[in-house]
């Protein structure tokens, strides 16, 4: 049943008879000759069925098939430099295997609504497939970057008793008897005993924030990449991101390429990745927005467009660190040098694509911890487990979380987080 080779493996069957499985992209006709381009999810095959080749009924057959029908095709392999994929397939048989009627997503330009709506669909068009083959990739870099680094991978629960990335994102339910649970913001807090039990972890998996901004930058249900090192200061944390992000860059470029060409992505852009990466304070990050002229005002947090003006100033990803500790997460340890600031860093993709990686060195003190744990006002009594942390065998140790829908946006050089992701999850849509 399964198929014998696929559209990938061309180049080992040239002047063979071969037979494909798969559903029809799109159709040519002239005269006495279609044009069949069979899809089969690893690629694109133009297969010639000409008249005087096949019998009458394989021709009509040929003739009959609509966008998306699945069917098989038999055929002799040629090598053909200017069709798509390099080969093409002199047909001797089709068969079909199911119609495809009035499919509904044409060549044609469709509305992004009507699109989104028949996302079940638009999966299988050409952008589609590309980018979601680039997320795969991306999956991949992450995992065998950690794992080629003793990383652990440790998963954290979905359904967690408090926030951990302030409470006004929480997506809330009923927990049985035991009172109000939450889908989890962020894996980092379990990722810290990890990390305390096994040296270096990371978690990965989906996260929920109940973002109330209609932003194409913002999903409610996204992916999220977290390592946590014992023993690592903020510098450690930062030199890590970097290395982390020029690894998966040139994976998608070592083994995407022609996913990058469908998606008409400026490949310039992204050979320029490479470490150093500028890093920037906070302090510096406004002096820089002031000399340009931009009103900001110390203290708040960077907008959208207060980041994409800092990074339109370099090619490459910018490390901000160090910002106000009163717009961070409560369990960011504070810097020594000036207790205002926290031990943290935000990492800024190129060509405006804003915040990819948040991150920082946790704090490690019992008390102080404690202490801003009531300061937030969340219930200590939830966190005691994570203050434990600090109590038996505290160390220093920091982490980040790398957004992957944001990561992959970037890469693909596309507007809009909806895409990067198989089915998304948005403030307005919750279907299919
Ligand atoms: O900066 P954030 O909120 O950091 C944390 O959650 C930390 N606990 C991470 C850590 O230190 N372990 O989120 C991290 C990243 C952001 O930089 C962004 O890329 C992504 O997660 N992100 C979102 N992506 C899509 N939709 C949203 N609503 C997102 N919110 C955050
Ligand atoms: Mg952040």
């Amino acid at each position: 049943m399964k198929p014998e080779i696929y559209i990938k493996d061309l180049s080992e069957h040239v002047g063979k008879e071969v037979t494909l499985k798969g559903w029809l992209y799109n159709k040519r006709a002239s005269g006495k000759v279609k044009f069949l381009i069979l899809r089969d999810g690893t690629g694109y095959l133009q297969c010639i069925v000409f008249k005087g080749n096949v019998t009458p009924e394989v021709f009509d057959v040929a003739e009959q098939l609509h966008q998306e029908a699945s069917y098989e095709v038999t055929g002799i392999v040629k090598e053909e430099p200017r069709a798509v994929g390099g080969y093409e397939l002199d047909a001797t048989d089709v068969k079909l295997i199911s119609s495809s009627d009035d499919y509904p997503i044409t060549p044609k330009e469709h509305g992004i609504e009507f699109l989104i709506d028949n996302r079940h669909l638009w999966l299988r068009s050409k952008r589609q497939v590309s980018i979601m083959k680039i997320r795969h990739r991306i999956v991949k870099a992450i995992r065998d970057f950690f794992d080629n680094r003793d990383f652990t991978l440790f998963d954290p629960p979905i359904i967690t008793p408090n926030a951990s990335e302030g409470t006004s994102t929480l997506f809330e339910m009923e927990y049985f008897d035991l009172g109000k649970a939450y889908l989890t913001q962020s894996g980092q807090l379990y990722a810290e005993a990890g990390a305390i039990a096994l040296g270096k972890v990371y978690t990965f998996g989906p996260t929920f924030r109940a973002e109330k901004s209609k932003t194409r930058r913002h999903l409610t249900e996204f992916w999220m990449v977290e390592p946590e090192m014992a023993f690592y200061d903020l510098d450690d944390d930062m030199d890590l991101a970097e290395e982390f992000l020029e690894y998966i860059v040139k994976s998608v470029l070592k083994n995407n390429k022609a996913d990058l060409e469908i998606l008409e992505r400026d490949i310039s852009k992204l050979e320029k990745i490479e470490r150093p990466f500028p890093r920037l304070s906070y302090d510096e990050a406004i002096e820089m927005l002031k000399a340009e002229g931009h009103e900001v005002e110390w203290g708040k947090d960077l907008g959208a467009t207060d980041e994409t003006i800092i990074s339109n100033k370099f090619d490459k990803p910018v490390m901000v660190h160090r910002y106000p500790a009163e717009i961070k997460a409560f369990y960011m340890k504070r810097d020594p040098e000036n207790e205002k600031l926290a031990l943290c860093v935000d990492v800024l993709a190129p060509e405006g694509y804003g915040e990819i990686i948040g991150g920082s060195q946790r704090e490690d003190d019992y008390d102080k911890l404690l202490g801003r744990i009531k300061e937030h006002e969340l219930p200590v009594d939830f966190f005691k487990w994570y203050l434990d942390l600090r109590k038996y065998g505290s160390v220093p140790h920091s982490g980040f979380g790398l957004g992957l829908e944001r990561t992959i946006t970037w890469i693909c050089g596309i507007d809009h987080l909806r895409e990067t992701i198989p089915f998304p999850r948005m403030i307005y849509r919750n279907t299919p």
